[in-house]
């Protein structure tokens, strides 16, 4: 049983318990989360395998080969970085269709089609022969991204048990770190299988993507989508299924509450423009912005190039990457067990001075031992390898989970599938402006990217400090009044009473 405040402000009590049925729901869905992750594991391994550079980028090949000749240029190239990053650039004009297809057709067809996008991507890609079926392969993957991150993380908050949203939530991303592990096990293994391991690690992603396809098939649409589209029945039906009890009487009344209220909002995205708006979405937004401008991905894409870099052979570097892996997955559990006791801001302070320490220490090491030719000795190299494991920790436990989970929690319903959609295709284009341009930004700056990303550490610490208002267990439908009405920036976009306020009243 699980006692909430309804929107009216009334204690509410649903009844219900966490059934099997919902478990294996959350897992399914969540398997879109392993993939993503799955995607963004794999291109750094392949973009450093030596059969896949011949066949695609003889130059960064040859380039390669007098690595001792710029150790920080070596992988320069527009194309490489566009293999990587077409495939956000593609999910985030796939959101704002997610985002229609959710609403109208529902979240589990949205699931279905990601699905399809994966494994006609994955096609192209693993049996590519020339550069425009690989581009394009990663485009169609990079669309499955967009539905698949769309409808994943609404299905989980709609589907589970209101006291274990904020966990359930955080299941993304730990899958989605399962999926960059996996990559990078398999990048390491396929490594030394010639000429076709890279075609075997880009194949890999159809084995999820095969799951998530037929086991859609097994798992139910939320009562939310169902009773928002006027199939109140089999709204009421599904609850009952998944809650496990015959009485959702309770639960079920302020779903149909909210969507009604929903309902009235003709146009989401002008009333997302309304100064009322304001608090959600500003954050919604710039979370993603620093979310990406911790320089997360520049790691997480180019581990095995960032490691070779600072000297670790071929090999050497795979299995750093698989390290780092581990560490982000292992350190998403402290994200999940904290998020809901410590709270959301804590962790956004503590780990904006833990990363910050890291990236400092990366940059003065590289800055003061890696001169553009020659390597690092092997104790700095060590070093390096530490610090950057120790950054993804932090990060793991913070901008990685919150990223996602502020957002979907703060948009009130009316809005929450347009803003959501909003967040995921910020946070894609951030991803494409990071992995579009770290290899050059490493090139131009050398060691100085790490500083470049120190400073936007400073910024997005002082924003969560200021900014981002503690939501650690406040009612999702609530943060109006217990959050933003009180706080002392976001509260002068609070007007005194609105038509939710008189919806209320005459409720
Ligand atoms: C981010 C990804 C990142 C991943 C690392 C996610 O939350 O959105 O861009 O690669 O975390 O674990």
């Amino acid at each position: 049983m699980a006692v909430v405040i309804s929107s009216s402000g009334n204690s509410q009590v649903f009844e219900g318990k966490m059934t099997v049925y919902v478990f294996i729901c959350v897992i399914i869905a969540a398997v879109g989360g392993l993939i993503f992750g799955y995607d963004i594991g794999i291109s750094g391994g392949v973009t450093a395998m030596d059969d896949f550079l011949k066949e695609f980028f003889p130059s960064v090949y040859e380039r390669k080969k007098h690595a001792h000749e710029n150790n920080y240029c070596k992988y320069n190239n527009q194309f490489l970085q566009l293999f990587t990053s077409s495939l956000y650039l593609a999910a985030l004009v796939a959101s704002f269709f997610a985002s229609a297809t959710c609403s109208k057709l529902g979240r589990k067809p949205t699931m279905q089609l990601a699905s399809i996008f994966f494994l006609i991507g994955v096609g192209l890609a693993a049996g590519a022969v020339n550069m425009y079926m690989l581009i394009f392969g990663r485009i169609l993957l990079g669309f499955g991204v967009g539905f698949g991150n769309q409808a994943v993380p609404l299905f989980l908050s709609e589907i589970a048990p209101a006291r274990l949203r904020g966990g359930l939530n955080i299941v993304f991303q730990l899958m989605v770190t399962i999926g960059i592990l996996i990559a990078n096990i398999v990048n390491f293994f396929t490594s030394s299988i010639h000429p076709y391991g890279w075609r075997m690690a880009l194949g890999g992603a159809g084995v999820p993507a095969l799951i998530l396809l037929f086991g859609s098939l097994l798992i139910c649409e939320t009562p939310t989508s169902l009773i928002e589209r006027n199939k109140t029945k089999e709204g009421k039906d599904t609850l009952k299924k998944i809650r496990g009890v015959e009485n959702v009487d309770a639960e079920y009344e302020s779903i149909v509450h909210a969507c009604d209220f929903a309902r009235q909002v003709k146009d989401p995205y002008t009333k997302l423009m309304k100064p009322e708006s304001r608090p959600p979405l500003v954050i919604g937004l710039l979370l993603q912005f620093f979310q990406q401008f911790t320089g997360i991905n520049a790691i997480m894409f180019y581990a095995p190039v960032l490691f070779q870099t600072v000297g670790f052979g071929n090999d050497a570097a795979l299995l750093s990457a698989v390290i780092t892996g581990s560490i982000n997955v292992l350190s998403t559990f402290v994200g999940i067990f904290l998020v809901d006791k410590t709270g959301r801001r804590f962790l956004l302070l503590q780990s904006s001075v833990h990363m910050l320490v890291c990236q400092l220490v990366i940059g003065i090491i590289l800055a003061k031992d890696l001169n553009v030719t020659g390597t690092l000795g092997r104790p700095q190299a060590l070093v390096v390898v530490i610090f950057v494991c120790l950054y993804v920790m932090g990060f793991a436990w913070s901008w990685g989970p919150l990223g996602w989970l502020i957002p979907s929690e703060t948009f009130p319903v009316e809005t929450r599938t347009e803003g959501f959609a909003l967040a995921v295709s910020c946070n894609m284009f951030f991803t494409f402006v990071i992995a579009q341009a770290f290899l050059s930004l490493l090139c131009g700056m050398k060691s100085g990217i790490f500083f470049f990303f120190s400073g936007w550490i400073v910024v997005m610490g002082l924003f969560a400090l200021f900014f981002v208002p503690e939501t650690k267990g406040v009612s999702i439908d609530d943060m109006r009044d217990s959050v933003w009405k009180l706080h002392w920036y976001w509260k002068r976009f609070m007007r005194e009473e609105d038509e939710h306020d008189v919806e209320r009243r005459t409720a």
